[in-house]
């Protein structure tokens, strides 16, 4: 592990050829308390477009925390598994949000869930989704796994492996991974590299478990980054910027 120095990157181009990119619903909901907020799913949708045209194929999975938490729907006494759906039904509705936020852009771009839904959108095939992103298309995998109890996140590092990407992008509001909460503890310090092994032994809580333990397994390094602040992901992608890398380099 090493911790973040002054790093002023020069921009480069880009070394990665195929990413996922990972968002938390509540990125899209901006200022606001609940919902999309339109022009941050458009700015979002602008800095997906840069990293097209860096000639990155990208696929994205989406959160739901800013339509429904099925976790807190379950503490609030629903079933667990009857709270994960609707979770999963709140991401389709971002997906959906997203890709036309993109289509304005006029980027191409394709919804799979895995949940099927044919009146709204494509249901996940691994080998069409491959061709999609060939194509140069922003494949948006709506409805997580398609079953209850997995996170969004595991949903990214699984898709990440099953579509063969050579990183996954998880954006946050916070700029990489901390050695405590910077908003608690003043004298919390940025890791710039970090194993996987020493996200999950200190419990860093960047991701859960699962997810960690199928991009170590898949090799798949992961880049904390911000994702609030716009031209960040492109900037990320061409190693400037600030972000943490989980790897086991
Ligand atoms: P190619 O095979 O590369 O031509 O891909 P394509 O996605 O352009 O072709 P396809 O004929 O499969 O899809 C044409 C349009 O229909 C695209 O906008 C797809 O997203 C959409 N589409 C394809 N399959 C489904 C489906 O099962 N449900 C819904 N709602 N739309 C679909």
């Amino acid at each position: 592990m090493t911790m973040a120095a002054e790093k002023s990157k020069p921009a480069a181009k880009t070394q990665y050829k195929r990413i996922l990119l990972k968002m938390s619903g509540e990125v899209l909901m901006g200022e606001k308390e609940f919902g999309l907020d339109s022009k941050t799913v458009n700015r979002v949708a602008r800095d997906i477009k840069e990293v097209i045209d860096m000639g990155v194929e990208v696929c994205v999975v989406v959160g739901a925390g800013n339509i429904f938490r099925g976790v807190s729907g379950a503490a609030e006494g629903m079933d667990r598994t009857q709270a994960d759906y609707m979770g999963m039904l709140g991401i389709v509705i971002n997906a959906l949000a997203l890709q036309s936020a993109l289509e304005t852009l006029k980027v191409d771009t394709r919804v799979m869930s895995a949940i099927p839904m044919s009146a709204i959108c494509e249901p996940y095939i691994r080998r069409k989704a491959m061709r999609h992103m060939e194509k140069g298309r922003v494949v948006i995998f709506a409805a997580g796994t398609g079953n209850p109890f997995f996170t969004t996140d595991t949903t990214a590092a699984l898709r990440a492996s099953e579509m063969n990407c050579d990183a996954m992008l998880k954006g946050t509001k916070v700029d990489g991974v901390y050695t405590a909460d910077p908003q608690k503890d003043p004298s919390a310090k940025r890791y710039e590299s970090i194993s996987y092994m020493d996200v999950l032994t200190k419990n860093l809580k960047v991701m859960d478990a699962t997810a960690i333990s199928l991009a170590r397994e898949n090799n798949i390094p992961i880049l904390i980054f911000n994702v609030r602040q716009e031209g960040n992901f492109a900037k990320v992608m061409s190693g400037a910027g600030t972000f943490t890398t989980v790897s086991d380099k």
